[in-house]
């Protein structure tokens, strides 16, 4: 067989109700009662997606491992045992109520390729490996996309130990726990390198639902920045304090996002601009809030642009502080990244060969691959989502879009496994 042949065999043995079933399998943990998940990183449910893949894998005999941010890999080797893998994946984390598919669709999408593959009977040349990246979304412990950061040499795990939740366990306790719930398994050293990597993913947007169209050939990433803001007041007593006499931290905070949101003001809608998390302390009717805390998460995909606004964000805060003392602090910056033209086009070419409507297109949401980029060639395949709603319960997508998408992953693996 020659290689091509060889790709789409693996593509035509992709068995769309076992990845529907699988897909089903992993939304009942953590599931919520409108049908979406919670799979917080690191947490009980999280441990028990965790589980399943490793059962999965023990089913099909495949090798499973992990490293020191508890990424979790499964392999399935290749005639040269010690070349370096080629690599899909995504994540098992969800957003707090967050969707099945979302991450999820891109580590069982790769089992299915994988299994595909096997059942094809094609021996790869480089091992392929599934990888569920630790903590993608970043609800729990920001930033996200944490597990392909730290495996890229992009931050180090050593700064992220110290991260509490909102109860007040560390990331290190709850690295620990769940390294201790996979025991056993080999430990891979960070950075160690891939060949290539190839993430699917739901596209979170309208458009390919829009076009009629079955695949996305994702050309790059917008870039992502993430900051913090504290603004830290007076408390004070709600009915003696003047209003001219208070140092009110929510009020401070409440002018900074509307500074904000005209400092991003864009007539052509591409910033995307998002205060996703808003505290105010003590939190009690009859005080004067002393202490406020937000979010910010901004994206756009011109490099200049993002970093241009992005240094205007501390200043903007500083000039609505009203008294109040105010912090902000950038935890995650993202450049907008372009993905490698050879994965590009041959995401489309397989798409195209199997007979599935395919276009090119930007990613506005955030993956793994954008870190894995810095390491080896990356791409990404995108299938659509019911009316782009994507971390939401409501998040939906079909069995045979899934299967389009896996089918064009298994070809693109044993195309790029077999590469020296
Ligand atoms: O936020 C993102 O873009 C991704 O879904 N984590
Ligand atoms: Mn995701
Ligand atoms: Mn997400």
């Amino acid at each position: 067989m020659d290689a091509m042949a060889e790709a789409l065999a693996a593509a035509a043995a992709v068995d769309e109700s076992r990845l529907w079933a699988r897909q089903m399998a992993m939304a009942e943990i953590g599931a919520t009662a409108k049908g979406g998940v919670n799979r917080a990183a690191l947490s009980d449910e999280d441990r028990r997606a965790r589980a399943l893949m490793v059962e999965w894998a023990g089913d099909l005999g495949f090798e499973v491992a992990t490293d020191s941010i508890a990424n979790l890999y499964v392999r399935r080797p290749g005639r040269q045992a010690d070349a370096a893998p080629v690599v899909t994946g995504s994540h098992l984390d969800s957003q707090p109520r967050g969707g099945k598919f979302d991450g999820a669709y891109g580590v069982i999408g790769g089992f299915e390729a994988l299994e595909a593959i096997a059942q094809a009977g094609i021996e790869t040349v480089r091992p392929i490996d599934v990888v569920a990246w630790t903590n993608e979304e970043g609800g729990r412990f920001q930033p996200g996309a944490m597990g392909s950061a730290v495996f890229a040499g992009v931050m180090r795990l050593e700064d992220q130990l110290g991260l509490v939740d909102s109860e007040g366990v560390t990331l290190e306790d709850a690295l620990a726990e769940t390294l201790a719930s996979t025991p056993g398994l080999p430990c891979r050293p960070l950075g160690h390198p891939f060949a290539a990597y190839v993430e699917a993913h739901i596209e979170q947007g309208p458009r390919l639902e829009n076009e009629g169209l079955t695949i996305g050939a994702v050309t790059g990433i917008q870039g992502i920045y993430w900051f913090t803001v504290e603004v830290s007041g007076d408390e004070a007593h709600a009915g003696t304090t003047p209003l001219r006499a208070r140092r009110d931290a929510l009020k401070a905070a409440v002018a900074m996002v509307s500074a904000l949101e005209e400092l991003m003001a864009d007539e052509s809608d591409t910033v995307r601009f998002t205060v996703g998390r808003f505290e105010c302390h003590p939190g009690s009717p009859a005080t004067v809030p002393g202490h406020a805390f937000f979010t910010i998460d901004f994206r756009h995909p011109d490099p200049d642009l993002i970093a241009r606004i992005s240094a205007q964000i501390a200043p903007t805060c500083e000039a609505h502080a009203r008294g109040c003392t105010v912090t902000v602090r950038p935890i995650m910056e993202i450049p907008p990244l372009v993905f490698d033209p050879t994965l590009i086009d041959m995401v489309e070419g397989y798409a195209a060969s199997l007979g599935h409507p395919v276009m090119r297109m930007p990613s506005g949401a955030g993956h793994d691959a954008g870190h894995i980029n810095h390491l080896c060639r990356s791409g990404m395949i995108f299938v659509p989502c019911e009316r782009g709603v994507s971390h939401n319960e409501a998040e939906n997508a079909t069995p045979a879009d899934l299967a389009a998408g896996a089918r064009t992953l298994a070809a693109c693996l044993v195309d790029l496994a077999n590469q020296e």
